[in-house]
């Protein structure tokens, strides 16, 4: 039987998550020497990905491809763990010899009934994405909105501090994106939701527990208007303008200033209908791409203790995309 070339060269870990397409882009990046596969020793601390279904997550890549680039004897593996296993492996996981995990869908709420401290932002999040293991005991972080605030404060130039944000949409994104801007010491942070109540119920929550900085947006027009008009930064956390549906928008863009700095936390596509008219308008704009790529670097931090190689992450998931 002839070999499948690519099969041996990326070993086994891309297999699973990534599909042909993916593997023909990242190939270039990964080569013969990436495949941590044939240097797992005894010695190398494992990293885990903790999911269900895991589907096509760029996560092994970016991580082995930065282990790989800093010459450390780490290892990411994707592990599809259902929910009635969760506790059992999260007990093995912290028995065995694993630095930590990341945890997402469905497990980021569940997860923290199975871990021994919840860093005070996650606790206020409500959900957990890294969890760090030393010395057997468990420690669980949420990375996602520190990964929008570095991608942010990187790529626009600015510091969140002191400015008015707002932020269209109110899910487990937005959850963690306005809870840790409220922890940053954002100045201002408005949100609007299609969903008024889930709106109030989040910015009472951020008054409550972080620092009253936290305001509804309704959906009378003027409202609206007077809104984009007071902001510094718009920030879509709505799944709108996604991959399939690319032409749709999530908010009126004739509401957008000139020298605004506008977000969109979507992904694929990168540069969504949102961002091309933003930027039409001589908006500044920030893709969802940093944000993937930081909160993944800020777990890297906390497992290995050093510098991640932002660069190196960036161009493994830029590929991938
Ligand atoms: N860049 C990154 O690293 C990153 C990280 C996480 C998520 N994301 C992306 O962010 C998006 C949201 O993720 P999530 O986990 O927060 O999802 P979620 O919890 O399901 O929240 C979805 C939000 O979008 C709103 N929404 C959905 N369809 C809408 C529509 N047709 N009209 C108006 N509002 C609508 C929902 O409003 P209702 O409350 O009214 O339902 C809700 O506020 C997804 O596209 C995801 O891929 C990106």
């Amino acid at each position: 039987m002839k070999k499948d070339s690519r099969n041996s060269d990326f070993g086994f870990f891309t297999e699973p998550c990534w599909p042909r397409s993916c593997l023909d882009r990242v190939g270039p990046l990964l080569s013969k020497k990436d495949n941590h596969m044939s240097i797992v020793d005894v010695n190398t601390k494992l990293v885990g990905l903790l999911g269900n279904p895991l589907g096509h997550s760029f996560s092994p890549a970016m991580h082995n491809k930065a282990f790989q680039t800093l010459g450390l004897n780490f290892f990411y593996l994707p592990i599809e763990v259902v929910p009635e296993n969760l506790k059992d492996v999260a007990r093995g996981i912290s028995k065995m010899n694993f630095a930590g995990y990341n945890v997402t869908v469905p497990h980021k709420i569940r997860i923290m009934e199975h871990i021994d401290h919840i860093h005070e932002l996650a606790t206020v999040i409500g959900a957990v994405n890294v969890v760090t293991i030393k010395d057997g005991r468990t420690t669980g972080y949420n990375t996602d909105g520190e990964g929008f605030v570095q991608s942010l404060e990187t790529e626009a130039r600015i510091s969140i501090k002191g400015k008015r944000h707002l932020i269209v949409g109110c899910g487990g994104a937005a959850r963690a994106i306005a809870m840790t801007m409220a922890f940053k010491g954002a100045g201002k942070i408005l949100i609007s939701n299609r969903t008024e109540q889930k709106a109030y119920d989040l910015a009472g929550e951020i008054n409550d527990k972080v620092r009253p900085c936290c305001h509804v947006v309704g959906k009378d027009p003027k409202e609206m208007k007077s809104a984009f008009q007071q902001v510094d930064v718009v920030i879509n956390t709505t799944s709108i303008g996604m991959h399939p549906d690319e032409d749709r928008l999530p908010m009126d863009t004739e509401l957008l200033r000139k020298g605004q700095i506008v977000s969109d936390i979507v992904y694929n596509p990168a540069k969504t209908e949102l961002l091309k008219r933003a930027e039409a308008k001589g908006c500044k704009i920030v893709t969802g791409i940093g944000m993937l790529v930081y909160q993944g670097a800020e777990g890297f931090r906390l497992w290995t203790g050093v510098a991640p190689p932002v660069e190196e992450m960036f161009a493994v998931v830029r590929a991938i995309k």
